[in-house]
């Protein structure tokens, strides 16, 4: 009705669309979701973390086995993001499982596993069955997710919420963004007895509450997106180079492409190059790689070499400041600011989820509830 069509443009605000309200909303949806939660100060300047929800659990997680992360789409996708800096400071392995696939095989699950589940809406199906089974295998069962009161967040264990605010787009932004960060500090609380850490960890927190400015930045690189999308419009697929604490990075630049704007898009770890992608490269097929600053950045620069020596046409991902060195002129460069390593990811997703966006409006399909899909998948 007319009326619904107005409530909904009052939600929507000065935004055409919810998708690309919730993408510029991110500095403030981060905000949120650090709130109280990031401790600075007394005499000693001490930073720490605290999540209330966890707090009771950390001994019972710093014993465990192993850490499991289980999640579907995007929420996967932002667990993979935060893998590495988990395993970093809790010095336990971290492992990663769809959890559709984890039931098809029955996997093992032990009770001294500790297995977080991820999810936004906290009512998605696979992820609510993979829990049950982790429940009767008798592991420890952590919740994350943006719902109070959903169904994950009741059976799990224990937990933290995300705290981004409502999310209407069937593509998930502002959630994965939010999800990334509280798993690092979820990262962060389970470290926090490690004094070898310490400054490491000061260093995350100190880069955390900078996130929200630089993603604030990094939103004004729009109308470049927007450009960007233009001369992609007609593109049959559109690669996704990363890898590191980035290949999460191109796998979910690639979901949101394949989601909303329906191009067949496929992230791939870059490392896995030669065994078999370097196969499509030629001088039509878009390629993004992404190259910002951290341990992995020289090894992005020879894949970089090797698919220019395939004349391969390059939109390259890079530190402010990197542009020419790192490409020279033959390709299109993205320069987006500088964080800690292991927070780059959600700095370096903005940028995607604004192509993803632009290319969809200009192809001309819908934004916020692409075709076929549906914002949680309650059934299996
Ligand atoms: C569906 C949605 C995705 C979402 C996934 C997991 O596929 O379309 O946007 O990432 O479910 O949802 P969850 O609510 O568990 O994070």
């Amino acid at each position: 009705s007319i009326l619904e069509m107005e409530v909904e443009q009052i939600n929507k605000g000065k935004y055409e669309h919810y998708m690309q309200k919730e993408i510029h909303e991110q500095p403030e949806s981060l905000t949120t979701t650090m709130r109280g939660r990031l401790i600075r100060g007394g005499s000693s300047n001490r930073k720490s973390v605290l999540l209330g929800g966890l707090k009771d659990h950390l001994k019972t997680i710093r014993r465990s086995r192993r850490i499991v992360f289980i999640g579907c789409g995007t929420s996967y996708n932002a667990a993979l993001a935060a893998r590495t800096i988990l395993e970093e400071l809790s010095g336990i392995p971290v492992t990663m499982e769809i959890a559709s696939d984890l039931l098809d095989r029955q996997a093992p699950v032990y009770r001294d596993d500790t297995i977080i589940f991820v999810s936004q809406s906290g009512e998605t199906a696979d992820t609510l069955n993979a829990l049950e089974y982790s429940l009767s295998n008798g592991a420890l069962c952590v919740g994350i997710t943006n719902t109070v009161g959903s169904a994950i967040a009741r059976n799990t264990h224990c937990g933290v919420h995300i705290n981004a605010g409502s999310e209407i787009g069937v593509a998930s932004t502002k959630a994965y963004t939010s999800q990334i960060v509280v798993m690092a500090m979820v990262a962060l609380a389970i470290g926090a007895d490690t004094i070898s850490t310490k400054p490491r960890r000061e260093a995350i927190i100190e880069s955390l509450l900078e996130l929200p400015g630089k993603v604030k930045q990094v939103l004004k690189l729009d109308e470049e997106m927007k450009d960007l999308a233009k001369s992609l419009i007609s593109e049959q697929s559109l690669l996704m180079f990363g890898r590191g604490y980035n290949y999460a990075t191109a796998l979910e630049g690639a979901l949101k492409v394949k989601e909303v704007a329906l191009m067949h898009s496929e992230g791939i770890l870059a490392g896995e190059m030669k065994h078999g992608p370097l196969a499509l490269v030629d001088e039509h097929l878009p390629i993004v790689v992404i190259a910002t600053r951290d341990q992995c950045f020289s090894k992005q620069q020879s894949v970089i070499q090797q698919l220019k020596a395939r004349k391969g046409r390059l939109i390259v991902m890079c530190s402010e400041g990197d542009g020419t060195a790192v490409c020279g002129s033959s390709c299109r460069v993205i320069e987006v600011p500088l964080v800690v390593d292991c927070l780059q990811p959600v700095v370096n997703i903005v940028p995607l989820q604004l192509l993803a966006y632009h290319l969809t409006v200009l192809r001309g399909y819908n934004v916020d509830q692409p075709r076929n899909l549906a914002k949680s998948v309650t059934t299996e």
